[in-house]
């Protein structure tokens, strides 16, 4: 929402700006590179607003409730897109290779690869990947009637309501019958919130 607002602010600034050209920097800052699952992901969802030297710019040895503050920063006062699990992992990737955070000392599941920091270290939550993963278009497609409705005709279904995302997330975890005629749907209750959230979103924006 707060990346509209600053387009909307820019297109609206915009007109008044041609007394003086807006230089911009040239951009060659990047993060540095990092097997942590957190380097995809800062790649993609921390440079949506700024460059790279902000966070280069840091002052060296910065711990990780530091850098763990710095991310919550950018969600809570400027609307950074960032999920709880998103956040865990960007901190340790950058107090590891920014601050003064030891591998050795990061808890197991940061190194491990678990479902959820795979899917979502493919940049932001993969949707593709969770698809044919859980094998959902076995029995649905994007614009067909198959087993399931199409995802279109949910879509359709859902374009009113407000609590659309979160009826959606339930349904997919619970899976059920009844809603769209006799066939059932099985439930995929091991999904993670953030994973329910971005197939959800997924499936309603067709
Ligand atoms: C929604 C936009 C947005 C996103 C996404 C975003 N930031 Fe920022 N960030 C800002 C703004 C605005 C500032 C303040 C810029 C300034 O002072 O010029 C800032 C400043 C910073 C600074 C400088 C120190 C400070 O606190 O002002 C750091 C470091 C930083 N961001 C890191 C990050 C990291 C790490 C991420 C990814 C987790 C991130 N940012 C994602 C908007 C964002
Ligand atoms: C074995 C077949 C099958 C699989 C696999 C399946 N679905 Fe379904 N799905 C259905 C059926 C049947 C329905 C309609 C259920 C009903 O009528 O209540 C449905 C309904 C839905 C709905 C509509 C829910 C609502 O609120 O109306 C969504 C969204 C959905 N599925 C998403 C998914 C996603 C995402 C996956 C994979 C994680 C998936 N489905 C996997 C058969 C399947």
């Amino acid at each position: 929402m707060a990346i509209r607002f600053l387009f909307l602010l820019v297109i609206s600034i915009a007109p008044f700006a041609h007394a003086k050209p807006i230089e911009l920097p040239t951009e060659t800052a990047k993060l540095k590179p990092s097997s942590l699952p957190g380097y995809k992901i800062a790649t993609a969802k921390c440079l949506i607003c700024h460059s790279a030297d902000l966070i280069n710019q840091q002052p060296p040895g910065m711990t990780l409730d530091q850098w763990t503050a710095e991310v919550k920063k950018m969600q809570h006062a400027y609307g950074a897109p960032l999920e709880p699990d998103e956040m865990t992992v960007i901190a340790q990737y950058l107090g590891v290779t920014y601050g003064s955070t030891k591998l050795k000392n990061l808890p197991k599941s940061a190194t491990a690869t678990s479902t959820t920091a795979q899917s979502i270290s493919n940049g932001v939550t993969d949707v593709k990947a969770l698809l044919s993963k859980n094998a959902c278009l076995g029995c649905h497609s994007i614009t067909e009637k198959v087993v399931g409705p199409s995802y279109r005709d949910v879509a359709t279904k859902y374009r009113q309501d407000p609590k659309a995302l979160e009826t959606v997330m339930a349904h997919i975890k619970s899976g059920g019958t009844g809603r769209w005629g006799t066939n059932a749907m099985p439930p995929f209750s091991s999904l993670s919130d953030a994973e329910l959230k971005a197939l959800a979103e997924f499936v309603l924006k067709q």
